[in-house]
């Protein structure tokens, strides 16, 4: 079963409408003959437009980096998954570790989050990771665990089949420390047995796994050669046109 390759770039609270509109040309421009490999961008809301506009006819997919769970109301502050549709978006990244551990969101929240992006038509991009101390402690398969039952409950076969998982270890993230492409694969791998038994082998098969963590265009080749790693999810190097070129590079190499 080959997966197809998906790089993204989660733009997290840089790049204002001007910025994201200038990185959007330069990678309309580098990404113009990058063959058969996805590619999203995740900016800011306040940027989602810009980066539509200058993007545009280049097949770079532009996502939102959190919804909340209600479609409109009293909800000072938040944006809502069905405006970030109306607005262009087609994915919307859940459960980033920023969301999770710097605002709190709880796994049974963002499996909230999950439903609401599914109902107004977003593809959810689900990120799901340990700690250092979890790590330590011997419990990633269990932290993996609980974050994909928790986020993907009440899921239909076929809604599961629409997410796309982004394996971030936290203690890898805007870091420098990059796991190890077997530390990864070893995750991935689990991720893909978990989806097996709970679901079905076409959902393991069919599911692109990202893995996130100070991915640089250095280490991405050896990381995406691994078997059940089908993509990155990129931070601070997603910021660069030249050094995300460089990582959708070497998801071809
Ligand atoms: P860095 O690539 O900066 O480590 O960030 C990873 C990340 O959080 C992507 O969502």
């Amino acid at each position: 079963m080959s997966r197809r390759p998906f790089i993204a770039g989660n733009w997290k609270l840089n790049l204002g409408p001007a910025a994201a509109a200038a990185l959007g040309a330069e990678l309309k421009v580098r990404l113009a003959a990058r063959g058969d490999i996805d590619v999203a961008v995740f900016p800011t809301a306040l940027s989602i437009t810009a980066a539509l506009q200058a993007t545009e006819g280049a097949g770079i997919s532009v996502g939102v980096q959190n919804v909340y769970v209600e479609a409109t109301g009293a909800f000072t502050g938040e944006n809502s998954a069905a405006m970030a549709r109306e607005a262009g978006c087609t994915y919307a990244l859940l459960g980033h570790s920023e969301r999770r551990h710097v605002f709190g969101e709880s796994d049974a929240l963002i499996g909230q989050k999950v439903h609401a992006s599914l109902a107004a038509g977003l593809l959810p991009m689900l990120c799901i990771g340990e700690t250092l101390p979890e790590r330590e402690a011997g419990q990633v398969e269990a932290v993996i665990h609980r974050q994909l039952e928790t986020g993907l409950a009440g899921l239909s076969e076929a809604q599961v089949g629409t997410v796309t998982l982004a394996y971030e270890p936290v203690w890898a993230i805007g870091t420098g420390v990059t796991a190890s492409p077997e530390q990864a694969q070893e995750v991935h791998a689990f991720i893909r047995s978990w989806l097996r038994e709970r679901y079905a082998p076409w959902i393991a098969d069919e599911t692109r796994v990202l893995y996130g963590g100070s991915v640089k265009a250095s280490n991405a080749a050896e990381l995406l050669s691994q078997p059940d790693i089908d993509g990155a999810l990129v931070g601070g190097a997603a910021l660069s046109a030249v050094s995300f070129a460089g990582i959708v590079a070497g998801a071809l190499a």
